[in-house]
């Protein structure tokens, strides 16, 4: 595949203004998680995953790092890495910069495109070699992929499945299984279910970053959907529903207020809330299940020393 194929154009996107209003008028009311990620939202994000109580990033890492020849399935030798919402290399570059990758092309898919171009510049500097494709698309929609040879692995870290519902991070990784075709491979990052007791911090830190993330939702809104949101009149809340087995995050309104939304009124209740984003915390036995629903088959689990995250290698038919 030559360098520098370039962004391949999808389907024009809903607005933000269309998105927030849906989600706005809906009762309960919430906002989609893919808002968060404007430069401001990537830059707060970024500063979570270096926060102390969000163990999460670093615990990964450490894990991708330690992961000796077994990442590297038999036979592979040139090879595609495919990463569904990788504006950020950071993680692929574990894999990249192994002495034994066999990868050749980086394919990174990603909503944000200014980022995906920065991605670009960067690799190309440090790794002239590499085909590296950005696609700007929403991961979570069906994908037509470039023709991509035969040897094909997925990558999916962060633990952005646990973003996703069960049913639809079934439907995610069966459609990553369509979009990468037979036989591929896939590499998957989980934060795995423990005790709220470390969960909650890593989702409300002392500093407040998350809650400043969270409010940068409704910022973005004031700027990009003619809203007039009053940032101090909303508050960040992170609650475990051990039932569900996730993290929930809300907005919550302080007061009664009417907010305005591309000319339309949204009225809040004290009280009332957002939901802006669940964090589900498997068991790596259901992230067995939830692959197998979707036609992958496990291959291998990798775990940190004290069972908080875990990486898996999953084997599509
Ligand atoms: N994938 C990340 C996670 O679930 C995203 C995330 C971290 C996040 N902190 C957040 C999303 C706070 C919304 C609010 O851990």
């Amino acid at each position: 595949m030559p360098n520098d194929t370039g962004f391949v154009p999808q389907d024009a996107r809903a607005d933000v203004l269309e998105i927030a209003l849906a989600g706005l008028t809906a009762s309960p009311k919430t906002l989609p998680a893919m808002l968060f990620y404007d430069d401001e939202g990537c830059r707060l994000f970024y500063e979570i995953t270096r926060l102390p109580e969000y163990y999460l990033t670093r615990t990964e890492t450490a894990l991708l790092t330690s992961i000796g020849p077994a990442l590297v399935p038999d036979g592979f030798g040139d090879a595609v890495l495919v990463e569904f919402g990788g504006s950020d290399e950071t993680k692929a570059r574990i894999l990249l910069d192994r002495p034994d990758s066999p990868f050749k092309t980086y394919v990174s898919i990603d909503v944000a495109a200014p980022a995906l171009t920065a991605m670009r510049d960067r690799l190309g500097e440090s790794h002239p070699d590499l085909a590296v494709v950005p696609i700007v698309a929403d991961f979570m929609q069906p994908l037509r992929l470039p023709p991509l040879g035969a040897q094909r692995m997925g990558f999916f870290p962060g633990s952005t499945i646990g973003n996703l519902d069960p049913a639809a991070a079934i439907r995610f990784l069966a459609a990553a299984r369509d979009s990468l075709g037979a036989d591929a491979w896939f590499l998957l990052g989980a934060d795995l279910r423990k005790s709220p007791k470390i969960l909650l911090p890593a989702y409300n830190d002392a500093a407040g970053v998350t809650a400043a993330f969270n409010l940068n939702l409704l910022r973005r809104l004031n700027r990009e959907a003619d809203a007039n949101f009053d940032l101090g009149a909303f508050r960040h809340e992170a609650v475990w529903k051990d039932g569900d087995s996730r993290i929930e995050m809300h907005l919550i309104s302080s007061r009664d207020q009417a907010v305005r939304l591309g000319g339309r009124t949204i009225r809040f209740a004290e009280a009332e809330s957002i939901h802006t984003e669940n964090s589900y915390k498997h068991t790596p036995d259901r992230i067995v299940e939830i692959a197998a629903r979707a036609g992958w088959e496990m291959q291998r689990i990798w775990k940190d020393h004290a069972g908080l995250f875990g990486v898996f290698l999953l084997r599509g038919g």
